[in-house]
């Protein structure tokens, strides 16, 4: 019983006078707060009949028990439904749940009368197809490599000669012009308000839903309209976006197989069939949507599919685009198999035969894989940060298996240089508000961009955000530093380790780092710049610009250290943030990640006060 239904049932229960409604059929015996009768059930002449206090009655003699629902339903013979309506109705009970499922029974019953003519007009094609002038269609479909008994399994049909044939044989069987405009049989003529067929001069494909029943049409033109294929517009019975064509015959072979592939056309997947696919259907045309992959799943609770388009670029292009509709339904295991020089599936097996295509499928490769490879072919290495943060990212969030998370990652990581590290934590502040997210994956994206992009190829990107005040201090504090007042290697390893600038900054730290390290005074080489744009130039003067007095010290290691421990801290604490976000993100998502995630947090949190303690040891 649904909800819904059972929140009616109790408010009935409660509010049925039960007395008063048993009171009407037999005579009721009133002594303070017991009530008797003689049972309604059975004869008898000494009332063994009880109504208790909380609405339920019993009979001692016949044993007969129940509320004022079962009361009505064994007295008045109606079902639990009708009951329910009946004391709903009687006793002015408000039950918007009942009316709905009144609304929802009368859908099912125009459904049903459409349904009857899908499978009337199904029959109609189908004799016309059989009929003397059906041989050409019959002819091009053997053609076709059909064998008769397919072309009369599938159901192949032929639409009749005159442009309202259907409509004709349908109205004399008693259906309603305006069911057959519903369904998309007929359409009115503008000219004269009359209905017409909607398919002519086209062999008939029936599409079925999973039990079999006809549920639309695809027709393929008989006479080259442009429109090689028509297909039934939207109905009570149809949605296309819904519905995986074939599904009905495949369903127990993909059961059987553990796999699923999926074609584009209709004459793929019958000719897939024929050719001893049975694990086949059809997405009829390119855009494979998240309902048909969720039909697929739970129809039959298979997980590995197939995805086999055309070797054209539509079929490619539909295959990649195939990403993010499967990555939205994540019970599924989706690989891509791969045709070339413009050949479909059904063109393919007919020249290579049904182990050439068996060949292909094996080969098949994680659809992700796919779309990793195709995102990076021919960009260059200064475009690959901006790829992994706007594409991979986004896709590898959805990925919920951390197995394959985690090689996905690396496989990124061999593809792109870009670091395990910075795309796990990227990854990580995907999922959290913007404004923490969005900053960290800047920063991150200028890490990467140091890492693919060392030597010559530096990359011109400007910075996004103005210098943090740690940050300021430390670059003014090695820019101005006298030879001696720093160590070139461990301020080079901070840099690369924890201060995690923007590109710009990055590559400017490095060369002061590298100019101390030479034994040069970085504020006295007039070269430093022109190595800049003019462009950069105006940004690096936040530092270049400042008075030496900005950065006095009388320490200066003593203060970059402390500048170093501060950038430390500051970063523990953005990363124990960004985890405890990401706890509660995976408590409901992926609750086996949770333990992962805190014992980070507790890491985190004993290294920041081992921190501390360094630094008030000093
Ligand atoms: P294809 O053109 O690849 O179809 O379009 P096909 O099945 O291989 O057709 P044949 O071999 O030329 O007979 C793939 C699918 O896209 C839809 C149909 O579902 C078709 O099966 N389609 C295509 C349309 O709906 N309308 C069209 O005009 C073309
Ligand atoms: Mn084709």
């Amino acid at each position: 019983m649904t909800a819904s239904l059972d929140d009616v049932k109790q408010r009935i229960k409660l509010r049925v006078p039960i007395d008063q409604l048993i009171g009407e059929t037999v005579t009721l015996v009133r002594r303070g707060a017991s009530i008797t009768a003689c049972c309604p059930f059975h004869a008898e002449k000494s009332p063994s009949f009880h109504i208790y206090p909380d609405n339920h009655y019993y009979c001692f003699g016949c044993k007969e028990t129940g509320d004022a629902i079962t009361f009505v339903r064994k007295t008045r013979e109606m079902s639990f439904i009708e009951s329910l309506k009946f004391l709903a109705s009687k006793y002015g009970i408000e039950a918007p749940e009942l009316e709905e499922s009144e609304s929802l029974k009368r859908r099912r019953g125009e459904q049903a009368a459409l349904s009857q003519m899908m499978a009337a007009a199904q029959d109609f094609f189908k004799t016309e197809f059989k009929s003397p002038r059906g041989a050409e269609a019959k002819a091009y479909l053997q053609s076709r490599g059909f064998t008769d008994e397919n072309i009369d399994k599938f159901g192949f049909g032929l639409t009749p000669t005159e442009g309202f044939g259907l409509v004709k044989h349908l109205r004399g069987l008693g259906f309603r012009e305006d069911d057959m405009i519903r369904a998309s049989l007929a359409v009115l003529s503008t000219k004269s308000g009359r209905p017409y067929d909607f398919f002519r001069e086209r062999i008939m494909i029936p599409i079925r839903d999973v039990q079999g029943r006809v549920i639309a049409f695809g027709g393929r033109t008989t006479v080259n309209d442009p429109a090689k294929y028509k297909n039934s517009g939207s109905t009570p019975l149809f949605d296309k976006s819904g519905v995986l064509f074939g599904l009905d015959h495949a369903r127990e072979a993909v059961k059987d197989k553990r796999q699923a592939l999926i074609v584009e056309g209709y004459m793929d997947a019958l000719c897939l069939w024929q050719e001893g696919f049975h694990y086949v259907v059809a997405s009829m045309g390119t855009a494979l949507t998240v309902r048909q992959l969720k039909l697929l799943y739970q129809q039959t609770k298979v997980s590995d599919v197939i995805i086999l388009f055309d070797g054209d670029a539509p079929g490619q292009k539909a295959t990649l685009d195939a990403i993010d509709v499967v990555l939205e339904v994540p019970d599924l295991r989706v690989k891509a198999a791969k045709l070339v020089g413009g050949e479909d599936p059904d063109t393919f097996v007919r020249k290579q035969g049904a182990e050439g295509l068996e060949r292909i499928i094996q080969n098949s490769v994680d659809l992700i894989d796919v779309a990793i490879g195709s995102k990076l072919r021919g960009i260059s290495p200064a475009a690959i940060p901006t790829v992994v943060t706007k594409d991979f990212v986004p896709w590898l969030s959805r990925v919920t298996d951390p197995i394959k998370r985690g090689y996905l990652v690396n496989r990124i990581f061999g593809l792109t240089g870009v670091p395990v590290d910075a795309i796990n934590r990227q990854l990580r502040s995907f999922h959290l508000t913007p404004s923490p997210g969005m900053h960290l994956m800047r920063r991150l994206d200028g890490a990467a961009v140091r890492e693919s992009a060392d030597g010559e190829e530096r990359p011109k990107v400007l910075p996004t955000r103005d210098l943090a005040p740690i940050e300021k201090g430390f670059l003014g504090n090695i820019y101005f530093a006298q030879p001696g007042e720093i160590d070139p290697g461990t301020t080079g390893a901070f840099i690369s380790k924890e201060l995690m600038l923007e590109p710009l900054w990055d590559q400017f730290a490095k060369q002061v780092v590298q100019c101390h390290a030479e034994g040069g005074v970085p504020t006295e080489k007039a070269e430093f710049l022109a190595y800049y744009s003019s462009e950069e130039v105006k940004i690096l003067a936040a530092i270049t610009e400042l008075s030496p007095d900005s950065f006095a010290t009388d320490n200066r290691k003593k203060t970059l250290e402390r500048l170093v421990v501060e950038q430390k801290r500051s970063n523990i604490q953005q990363s124990i943030a960004l985890l405890k976000r990401q706890v509660q993100l995976a408590s409901s998502q992926s609750p086996e990640e949770v333990p992962g995630f805190l014992a980070e947090v507790m890491a985190l949190t004993q290294s920041l006060s081992a921190l501390d303690r360094s630094l008030s040891d000093r």
